[in-house]
């Protein structure tokens, strides 16, 4: 076991966790963190994106002792974030979801593209989107609805 110590949705946590566990099953297994899924496991669907020091990562290919010192961000967090209030109410809006299995993920890369401001043009979105894949919605209602949040919040 190594004892690590990070920040997750603000708050300081220390456990003792085996060398080869990721970051993903951490957070689902031992911190009760569900909203991180796994749908590929090896760094292709991107159901599994969350902040790492505020930048978008696999957390099924980050080991979960990598993290020691760092700041996670997963679904359940967001609190008082505004583009992610927004983007959740125009998901909801525009019907951007139907089975949800990939709608953390693209939650998460829709936030860092719309604060990047990679969002100019529909191409450009789903250029962005291109490593979070979705089985159901044809991603035209995803691309809808991120691109209304942008404009929705062009000083984000
Ligand atoms: Fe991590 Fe697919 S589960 S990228
Ligand atoms: Fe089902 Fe995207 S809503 S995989």
């Amino acid at each position: 076991m190594t004892a690590i110590r990070l920040r997750i949705n603000g708050a300081e946590v220390g456990h003792d966790v085996p060398p080869r566990v990721s970051l993903a099953d951490f957070l689902r297994d031992r911190r009760n963190l569900t909203g991180t899924h796994l749908g590929c496991e090896h760094g292709v669907c991107g159901a599994c994106t969350v902040l790492v020091d505020g930048e978008p990562t696999r957390a099924c290919l980050m080991l979960a002792v990598a993290c020691d010192d760092r700041a996670v961000e997963t679904i359940e967090g967001f609190a008082g974030d505004a583009v992610m209030a927004a983007l959740r109410r125009n998901f909801h809006r525009h019907h951007a979801l139907q089975c949800g299995y990939c709608t953390p993920g693209m939650l998460i890369t829709a936030r860092d593209l719309i604060l990047r401001r990679r969002t100019g043009s529909d191409r450009e979105i789903r250029e962005g989107l291109a490593g979070n894949i979705c089985r159901c919605t044809g991603y035209t209602n995803i691309v809808t609805a991120i691109a209304e949040t942008a404009r929705e919040a062009p000083n984000a």
